[in-house]
C-alpha cells in the first residue's frame, strides 16, 4: 500500500472565468489499491481535482503525476486517461452507442485495437459489471444503475489502474446505488484497481479506506473514516452530514448511556448495544 499512484502536489486549478482557485494548494497522495472517498459541500472543487486526476485539466501551477507520469503535452494527457478512466454522475451523457456491447467496444476501437481482443475485453468487462446478459440490448432499456455498470464496463475494458467515480450514484435509485457501490469495491478488492470516490453519500464514505474532506478548493480533514467522522462538529462545520449511527450513539452518550466512540454502522451498534448490561 506504500506504492503511490496519484501524487498531488501543492496543485492550482483556476477556470478561466474563476476569480479565485477552484483548487488551491492542494496536496494529495492516493496509494495503490486503495479506496478513497472524497467528500465536500458543493462547489469546493472535488469534480476539478477528479479532472486533474484523469488529465482532462492540467494544474495552473504546482504539479500532478499518475501513474508515474506528469502529464503537460496530448501524448502525456491521453497515457494518464489511460492509467486513470472516469466515471460521471449522469449515465446517460456518457453512451454513445445503441447497443451495450458495442458502447463497451467504443473506447478500445478508438485507440484502433485489434477486433478479436475488443471482443475478448468487451465481454470480460461487461461479466466484471454483471451485465453480460445484457450486451446485445439497448441501453435505452435499462435501468440507471445498469447504464452505469455499462459505463464502468467500458472504462474496464481499457485496463485503466485507477477509476475515479465523480458521484456515480447521485442519480441512481437505491438499488442501483448500492449495485454500482458494491462494482467499485468488488474492483478494488479483487482486481486491485485503486478508487477514488467522490460522493455526497456518508454511508458510502463510511466504507472506504480513508477520506478526505474538501472545502474550498483544499483539504480540510483526511483520515480513516472513523477518524474523521469522529470530529463531529468539524464534518457538520464543513458543510456535510454524520453517518445516522454517529448521531444516535452522541444522543445515546448525552442521555447516559456508556457506549464506545466511533460506532458508525448499523451492525456496529447492534453489537455494543448488546453488549451493556
Ligand atoms: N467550467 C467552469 N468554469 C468556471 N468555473 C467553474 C467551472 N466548473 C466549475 N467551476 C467553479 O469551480 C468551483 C469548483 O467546482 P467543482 O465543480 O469542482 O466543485 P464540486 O465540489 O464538484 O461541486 P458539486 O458538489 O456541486 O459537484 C466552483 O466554484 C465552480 O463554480
Ligand atoms: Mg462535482
Amino acid at each position: 500500500m506504500n506504492d503511490v499512484i496519484i501524487d498531488a502536489r501543492d496543485v492550482c486549478y483556476r477556470y478561466e472565468s474563476g476569480l479565485s482557485d477552484a483548487v488551491s494548494h492542494l496536496s494529495l497522495k492516493v496509494y495503490r489499491g486503495e479506496f478513497v472517498a472524497i467528500l465536500g459541500r458543493n462547489g469546493c472543487g472535488k469534480s476539478t481535482l477528479a479532472k486533474l486526476m484523469n488529465a482532462l485539466l492540467l494544474p495552473t501551477s504546482g504539479k500532478i503525476t499518475v501513474d508515474g507520469i506528469t502529464p503537460a503535452n496530448e501524448d502525456e494527457c491521453y497515457q494518464v486517461r489511460r492509467s486513470c478512466g472516469m466515471v460521471f454522475q449522469n449515465p446517460d451523457n456518457q453512451i454513445v452507442t445503441t447497443i451495450v456491447e458495442e458502447d463497451c467496444a467504443f473506447g478500445l476501437e478508438n485507440l484502433g485495437v485489434e477486433p478479436t481482443l475488443i471482443r475478448q475485453r468487451v465481454d470480460e468487462a461487461l461479466a466484471a459489471v454483471g451485465m453480460a446478459q445484457h450486451a446485445h440490448s439497448s441501453p435505452a432499456m435499462l435501468s440507471g444503475g445498469q447504464k452505469q455498470r455499462v459505463a464502468v464496463a467500458g472504462v474496464l475494458a481499457m485496463r485503466p489502474k485507477i477509476i475515479v467515480f465523480d458521484e456515480s450514484t447521485a442519480m441512481l435509485d437505491p438499488i442501483g446505488r448500492r449495485d454500482v457501490f458494491q462494482l467499485a469495491r468488488k474492483l478494488n478488492r479483487e482486481e486491485g484497481i485503486t478508487i477514488v470516490w467522490i460522493t455526497h453519500f456518508m454511508e458510502e464514505a463510511v466504507q472506504a479506506d480513508r477520506v478526505v474532506v474538501m472545502d474550498r478548493g483544499r483539504i480540510a480533514l483526511e483520515d480513516t473514516p472513523r477518524q474523521v467522522f469522529s470530529q463531529m462538529d468539524k464534518v457538520l462545520a464543513l458543510g456535510l452530514d454524520v453517518p445516522e449511527m454517529m448521531k444516535l450513539s452522541a444522543r445515546l452518550v448525552a442521555a447516559g448511556v456508556k457506549l464506545p466512540q466511533g460506532i458508525m454502522t448499523v451492525d456496529e451498534m447492534a453489537v455494543e448495544l448488546c453488549r451493556l448490561k
